[in-house]
C-alpha cells in the first residue's frame, strides 16, 4: 500500500515526510531550550548567595587559561567562597576557606561523576575516580603498599634515581643554561615510581622509549583540561568523532601499551620460582605485586580491567605529581637564596656529601621540611578538587547548596588566601614552624578526609631527598627573564617551563 502511495505521489509524501521531521527536530530544540532555561534559573537561585565577577549568560567566565589568576582576585573579593560559570547552564560553587575545607572534607559526597569521567578511558576506574564499596575495598587493599616499613627500602632507589639525573644536568649545564627542569624531573619521578611501585629493573631516565608515555601524558592532561571547558565536548558521542577526541584516544593507546607492558613484564618475572619464592617471603609486597595476588571476597584475582585501572592510575599520580612539586619547590628556593643556604647548611650537617642517606635522616631536616611544605602552600601540585553534593549542605556562615550541586575545592585558593595566610604570596616558611599554629584545614596539598592522597609519606620522602641531594650539588637560580607563568592541567606547571640556572658546587 505504502509503495502505491509513493508511485502515486512522490513528491507530497517526501515533502510530508521532511515536515514531520522537520517538526520533530524544533520540539526536540525546543524542550533542549526549555531545559537548558530552567537548569540555568535552577544554579541562579543556588547561587544567590555566591556572589562572582560578571560572567556571560552564554560564555560565562570566560577564563581563557586564566584559571589560577582569576581565583586570586576572587579570594581577595569575595569571602570563603564564590561562583563559576562555565557556561550558561554549568556553574560551580568555588569555596577556598578553611572552615568550609573542612566541612565538605569531612562529608563522604562522591567526586563529580561527569567531569571524573573524562579521565576514564585514559586511567580506567582506578583508587582516584572509584566510588562506594569497590573503593573502599581497593583503599583498604593498597593502604599496606605505604606502609612505613614498606617506604623505608624506597629511599635508596630515590637517592639512585635522583643521583642519575643530577649527573646528567651536570653534562647539560656546560652547553644549556638556563636549563628547563620540568621535563628532566618527570622523567625521575617516573623512574621512581616504576622501580618502587611496579618492581621495575631498567633505567628509565636513559631509555629513549619512555619519552613517548611522557608525551602521551602531557597530550593527556591538556586534552581532559579542554574537554571540560568545552560545552560541546561533554558528549562522548561528538567528542569521540572530534579531531581532540581522535587525539585523546590515540594518547591513551600509547599510555595504555606501556602499561600494559609493565604488567607483562612483571608476570613475567613471577614465573620464575626463585622471584616468586622471594616475593612470597616478604612481610609487605610492593603495590603491584599485592594487585597480582589480590583476591576478592569471593576469592577471585583482581579483573585484568581492574588491575590495569590502578596501574594506569598510580603510574600517573605516582609521577606527575611529585614532579610539579619538587619542580616547584626548586623554583621557590632558587627565588629565595637565603632559605636555600639556610637549607643547604642544615642537608650538609645531617647527609655530609649525600653518599649514604636513609629513611632516618629524612626527619631530621626540619628548616628544610618547612621550606618544602611552604612551597607547596604556594604551588600546591593538585589546583583543585572536585565534589558533587550527595546531600544538601550548610556551611557556618549560614549559605547553604542544594543536593546535586557541585562543589571546587581550590587548594591553590586556601593556600592563597589572605584571611587565612598573612601576605599570602611572600615565601615565608616561618609559618611551618612547629609552634605556628594554623587551622588544620588551611593547608592541604594532599587533600584531607577519607578521599586523602594515599601517598603522601611517599611524595614527602622523594621531595625530601630530591631536594636535599640538589641542594648538596648545585647552587640554584633564577632567570628573571624566564618567571614562569603558571597554568593548570590536573597538576600545577608552567605555560613556559621552568627554567633555572644552576651552579655546580665546589
Ligand atoms: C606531591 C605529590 C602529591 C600530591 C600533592 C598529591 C595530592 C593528592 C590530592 C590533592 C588528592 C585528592 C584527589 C581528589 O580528591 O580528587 C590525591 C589523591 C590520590 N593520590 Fe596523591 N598526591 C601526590 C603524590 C601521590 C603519589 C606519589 C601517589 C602514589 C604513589 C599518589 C596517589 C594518589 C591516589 C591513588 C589518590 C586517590 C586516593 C583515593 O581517592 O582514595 N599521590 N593526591
Amino acid at each position: 500500500m505504502l509503495a502505491s502511495a509513493l508511485a502515486a505521489f512522490p513528491g507530497t509524501f517526501i515533502s510530508g515526510f521532511l515536515q514531520v521531521i522537520s517538526l520533530l527536530g524544533l520540539l526536540l530544540l525546543l524542550y533542549k531550550a526549555v531545559q537548558y532555561y530552567l537548569h540555568r534559573q535552577w544554579l541562579l537561585k543556588c547561587l544567590q548567595e555566591f556572589p562572582s565577577t560578571p560572567s556571560h549568560w552564554l560564555f560565562g567566565n570566560h577564563l581563557k587559561d586564566q584559571d589560577l589568576q582569576q581565583t586570586l582576585l576572587w579570594v581577595e573579593k569575595f569571602p570563603s567562597a564564590c561562583s563559576r560559570w562555565f557556561w550558561g547552564n554549568k556553574a560551580h560553587a568555588v569555596i577556598y576557606d578553611p572552615d568550609y575545607m573542612k566541612v565538605i572534607l569531612g562529608r563522604s559526597d562522591p567526586k563529580p561523576v561527569h567531569s571524573y569521567s573524562f579521565f576514564a578511558p585514559w586511567i580506567g576506574y582506578g583508587l582516584l575516580i572509584l566510588e562506594g564499596k569497590k573503593w573502599s575495598q581497593h583503599r583498604k587493599m593498597l593502604t599496606p603498599a605505604f606502609h612505613y616499613d614498606s617506604l623505608k627500602p624506597y629511599v635508596g632507589i630515590m637517592v639512585d634515581s635522583v643521583h642519575v639525573m643530577l649527573d646528567k644536568w651536570e653534562q647539560f649545564i656546560v652547553h644549556d643554561c638556563p636549563l628547563e627542569i620540568y621535563q628532566h624531573i618527570s622523567l625521575m619521578t617516573l623512574e621512581i615510581i616504576m622501580k618502587c611501585a611496579f618492581s621495575y629493573q631498567g633505567s628509565v631516565q636513559l631509555d629513549e622509549n619512555v619519552r613517548s608515555y611522557s608525551e602521551a601524558v602531557q597530550e593527556l592532561t591538556e586534552r581532559i583540561y579542554s574537554r571540560m571547558r568545552n560545552a560541546f565536548h561533554q558528549s562522548n558521542i561528538i567528542y569521540n568523532l572530534s579531531s581532540n577526541g581522535r587525539s585523546f584516544y590515540r594518547a591513551c593507546q600509547v599510555a595504555h601499551e606501556y602499561t600494559d607492558r609493565m604488567i607483562s613484564m612483571r608476570k613475567a618475572q613471577l614465573q620464575n620460582e626463585e622471584e616468586l619464592e622471594n616475593v612470597q617471603k616478604k612481610r609487605l609486597l610492593d603495590f603491584l605485586d599485592i594487585l597480582l595476588f589480590a583476591q576478592t571476597e569471593d576469592g577471585k584475582s583482581l579483573s585484568d580491567e581492574d588491575l590495569r585501572a590502578e596501574v594506569d592510575t598510580f603510574m600517573f599520580e605516582g609521577h606527575d605529581t611529585t614532579a610539579s612539586g619538587i619542580s616547584w619547590i626548586l623554583y621557590a628556593l632558587a627565588t629565595n637564596p637565603e632559605h636555600q643556604q639556610r637549607c643547604r647548611e642544615e642537608v650538609q650537617n645531617v647527609l655530609g656529601d649525600g653518599t649514604s642517606v636513609t629513611w632516618n635522616h629524612l626527619s631530621q631536616m626540619p628548616y628544610t621540611t618547612m621550606c618544602i611544605k611552604e612551597a607547596l602552600r604556594l604551588y600546591p601540585p593538585v589546583p583543585a578538587i572536585g565534589r558533587e553534593l550527595s546531600t544538601p549542605v550548610t556551611f557556618p556562615d549560614g549559605r547553604s547548596l542544594p543536593k546535586g550541586f557541585l562543589i571546587t575545592l581550590s587548594l591553590y585558593g586556601l593556600h592563597h588566601n589572605p584571611r587565612v595566610w598573612p601576605n599570602p604570596e611572600v615565601f615565608d616558611p616561618s609559618r611551618f614552624a612547629p609552634d605556628a599554629a594554623r587551622h588544620k584545614y588551611a593547608f592541604l596539598p594532599f587533600s584531607g578526609g577519607r578521599r586523602n592522597c594515599i601517598g603522601k609519606q611517599f611524595a614527602m620522602s622523594e621531595l625530601k631527598v630530591a631536594v636535599a641531594l640538589t641542594l648538596l650539588r648545585f647552587e640554584l637560580l633564577s632567570d628573571p627573564t624566564r618567571v614562569p607563568v603558571l597554568k593548570t592541567r590536573t597538576v600545577l606547571k608552567s605555560k613556559n617551563g621552568i627554567y633555572l640556572c644552576l651552579k655546580k658546587l665546589k
